[in-house]
């Protein structure tokens, strides 16, 4: 047992929902076999472990462990090739890169580095889109593991419309997936996720055998991409003559429900909005990807009213980072730029949509995403670096929600000093566990 004494900011109460940010100057957390037990002033909970250690954390800001619902594994050593759209991009820079995790070597390289990359930016839960070949997404599920990385993730299937050597035929991606899923589909904390890249690159027999897969697992989740650019969308149609739009190529298959995530949606129609929340699907908002991209303004407004529930995604490598303080940011910011029809967000928004938003629509709400009794302790410590504008700037408010708007505005990697998940510290005053390295 291990009791933990910090300045605690979370979001059990969904703000979206007229809740809001759950503030606590000094608060303790007992945490037991992985899990927060007892909360509340040190002298209430005290008796749960009266000669045990206390780690004090008071120095800090103790947030729950991030959750980034769209970030993709073999991107990690692209990220930064800005001023392309979509389908450009896809051809120079992330389709040729993607090529390179045929060899598991390589792969491995690259598992490592995104791992740690997830870890060093805090967070502690994700959705992984994975990788075309079934030996580099072993390699993802391996490293993950090593950390305790809570990782749902899958085979990447295409069937036409992307160079050769990422393609694959309908039999094939039911077996690889199969196969896959028998291996790590809840082994630890990963799980399998049926992954269509798109529909762009997806026949009607790879979406069946998607659906075939789905069947034979039983409780998979599935995630793609969906009306993220205007030129991809025309393109989907065309291919789709008798799907009723972007969203059906995915339903008329039986994709959709309330284990799956589809990433961006930026152009999405009233009809679409109607079926996503009909299926309790998820979407997964990835703001930087989006305008570096030059993708679009994502319609959040329309989305909460429609009762779709939107959670952040890096989005990695179109995205620019790991960052989930980044992408709050990026989040606030779009949503500023489209006016009246944007939607004002606070810090306790961002915090949601980085944290127990995210772990709502992985169906991990009862596990993680907060730092109530009964939730994994996943968490982070943030520890602003000496003399930086973070650092001046929480050292001079009292008022919780302004410094949960300058961790947004101002944290970076460099911030957080202490990751754990499941109760286990995987990263230490900066330093990740096994790395002999502080990044
Ligand atoms: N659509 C299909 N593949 C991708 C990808 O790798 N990144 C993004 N942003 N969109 C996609
Ligand atoms: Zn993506």
């Amino acid at each position: 047992m291990t009791i933990y004494r910090a300045r605690v900011l979370d979001t059990p109460d969904d703000p979206f929902a007229g809740g809001t940010l759950r503030a606590e100057d000094d608060c303790s957390l007992v945490v037991l076999d992985g899990a927060v037990v007892a909360r509340g002033a040190l002298a209430d909970v005290r008796h749960h472990d009266p000669e045990g250690l206390v780690i004090d954390l008071r120095d800090g800001w103790l947030l729950p462990g991030l959750v980034d619902t769209h970030v993709h594994y073999p991107q990690v050593r692209v990220i930064g090739a800005l001023g392309m759209p979509l389908l450009e991009w896809l051809d120079r820079c992330a389709l040729p890169e993607e090529q390179r995790l045929a060899s598991d070597d390589y792969a491995r390289l690259v598992a490592q580095e995104f791992c740690a990359s997830l870890v060093a930016a805090g967070t502690t839960t994700a959705l992984v889109f994975g990788s075309h070949f079934a030996g580099a997404v072993d390699q993802l599920f391996e490293e993950a593991a090593r950390y305790g990385l809570r990782v749902t993730s899958g085979l990447v299937v295409s069937d036409r419309g992307l160079p050769e050597p990422l393609l694959t035929t309908p039999e094939r991606a039911h077996a690889e997936a199969v196969a896959l899923a028998s291996r790590w589909h809840g082994v630890g904390h990963a799980r399998y996720a049926i992954t269509p890249r798109f529909s762009f690159s997806a026949s009607e027999a790879v979406l069946e055998a998607c659906a075939g897969a789905a069947e034979e697992i039983g409780d998979a989740w599935f995630t793609s991409h969906v009306n993220e650019n205007a030129a991809e969308v025309a393109e989907v149609a065309r291919l789709f003559p008798s799907a009723a739009h972007y969203v059906g190529t995915y339903d008329d298959h039986g994709l959709l429900g309330p284990r799956s995530v589809l990433a961006h949606d930026v152009h999405a129609t009233d009809a679409e909005l109607d079926v996503l929340a009909g299926r309790r699907t998820s979407v997964a908002h990835c703001p930087s990807s989006n305008a570096a991209l030059g993708s679009g303004l994502f319609p959040l407004a329309r989305h909460v009213d429609g009762g779709v529930a939107v959670a952040l995604g890096s989005d990695v490598g179109a995205g620019t980072g790991f960052s989930l303080f980044k992408e709050g940011l990026q989040a606030y910011f779009m949503q500023r730029l489209l006016a009246d029809a944007g939607l004002p967000l606070t810090p306790a928004h961002l915090l949601h949509l980085a944290t127990s938003a995210g772990a709502r629509a992985l169906g991990l709400g009862d596990r993680v995403g907060d730092l109530s009794v009964g939730k994994q302790f996943d968490a982070i410590c943030l520890r602003p670096v000496r003399g930086t504008e973070l650092d001046i700037g929480l050292r001079h408010t009292e008022v919780p929600e302004e410094a949960l708007g300058k961790i947004f505005a101002l944290a970076s990697d460099a911030d957080v000093a202490d990751v754990w998940v499941g109760g286990q510290q995987i990263a230490s005053g900066g330093f990740i566990r096994g790395h002999a390295q502080s990044r």
